[in-house]
């Protein structure tokens, strides 16, 4: 097979699993437990939150563990202690950002959502123009998951604080880019364990100490009464562990990912008539190539691409179950770009020898 996916989701890595293991059967209690087994998993939790805190250079009281970005996401744009009730997002934003928005419009809460343009990108003069007195937080992702599409956090963190308001970045897609919250100037960051070669079910929201936040459920009062449920010690332990191995290898594998991503997005454009590119051309992740191919659409394209054991996507996994066309590619290029445009993330799966099959196979499907 050729996985084409790994913007959806990755494999665990052997080395990941391996710190996971003991966490699920002979080291299995709970860290909100005083006594030893509890201790045991106490400590499991902090040698994690301590290792993810040092990748994101912060402190550890920052770092707040969830289930999924969905779940960071939900928190970082409601439990804010708001007295404001404007937050600027984008049109291209996960779902996860999109439905909590729409969410929070029905109660009472104004949101802006700012135009990209053809490559994905919004204009920093009309994020600063939509800044009102009301507004309380601006919403951008890092990458964008369907384009790879790349914005400029440094630059609206600036933007941001100079009218006092907090800056939430959707990070779920950058873990192989600078996660240093510091340099970044972000104030809350979300970014999830799937993506990263960690297992599923973990994730964190970074915020920094100074903001007020209260939780949008209750319960035990876990993460210092941000998150309450039992704690997923495996997963939490397995993701500290995949975040840090790939920060560490990031120059190594974004090197290797962009000479191979932009051999297939050449070798496409050139050998497959009417393809063109979605996203930008170099503000992009190093594993994503988005193809608008004008004559075909892509559900037939991608099906026979799966019979060949060849897995790419429709832009986003999530939304694919709803069968709808991309908003991403709509927003930059209209609704025929939509319906006629796949995604293929690379990652640790892919080789050299791929490039070939790859192409070969589309040549002959798309003909
Ligand atoms: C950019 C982005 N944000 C948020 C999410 C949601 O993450 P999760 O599936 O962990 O809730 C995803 C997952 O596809 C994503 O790619």
């Amino acid at each position: 097979m050729i996985y084409l996916d790994h913007s959806s989701c990755t494999p665990v890595r052997k080395e990941v699993l391996k710190t996971m293991l003991p966490y699920f059967s002979e080291r299995f209690g709970n860290p909100s437990s005083l006594n030893n087994p509890g201790k045991e998993a106490k400590e499991a939790l902090d040698n994690a939150r301590e290792k993810t805190a040092k990748v994101l250079n912060c402190s550890s009281s920052e770092i707040i563990f969830t289930s999924t970005g969905t779940e960071s996401i939900n928190l970082a744009l409601k439990g804010l202690y708001k007295d404001k009730k404007h937050i600027i997002t984008q049109k291209t934003e996960h779902p996860a950002v999109l439905e909590t928005c729409k969410f929070l419009e029905t109660h009472g809460f104004k949101v802006t959502y700012l135009d990209v343009d053809k490559d994905g990108i919004i204009n920093l003069s009309k994020l600063e123009n939509s800044i009102i007195k009301d507004t309380f937080l601006i919403s951008i992702m890092y990458a964008n998951n369907e384009i790879g599409t790349i914005q400029d956090v440094k630059a609206i963190a600036k933007i941001a604080h100079k009218h006092n308001v907090l800056f939430h970045t959707d990070a779920c897609q950058a873990s192989l880019l600078n996660l240093d919250v510091k340099d970044l100037g972000v104030d809350l960051l979300t970014i999830n364990s799937t993506k990263l070669y960690g297992p599923k079910g973990a994730a964190l929201l970074y915020k920094k100490n100074s903001i007020k936040m209260k939780s949008v459920m209750q319960g035990g009062g876990q993460e210092n009464n941000l998150r309450s449920g039992t704690h997923n010690i495996p997963a939490i332990v397995g993701f500290a562990s995949a975040l840090e191995l790939i920060q560490k290898e990031k120059d190594k594998e974004n090197k290797r990912l962009t000479e191979l991503r932009n051999k297939i997005i050449q070798r496409i454009l050139k050998e497959i008539p009417n393809t063109e590119l979605n996203g930008h051309n170099e503000k992009r992740l190093a594993n994503n190539v988005n193809i608008y191919f004008k004559d075909i659409e892509a559900d037939s394209l991608l099906l026979k691409l799966n019979d060949n054991e060849i897995y790419a996507s429709i832009g986003s996994a999530c939304s694919s179950a709803k069968s709808e066309p991309s908003h991403v590619i709509k927003a930059i290029k209209g609704e025929k770009a939509a319906k006629n445009s796949i995604r293929f993330s690379l990652g640790k799966l892919n080789k050299e020898s791929d490039v070939d099959v790859l192409i070969e196979t589309l040549k002959t499907l798309v003909k």
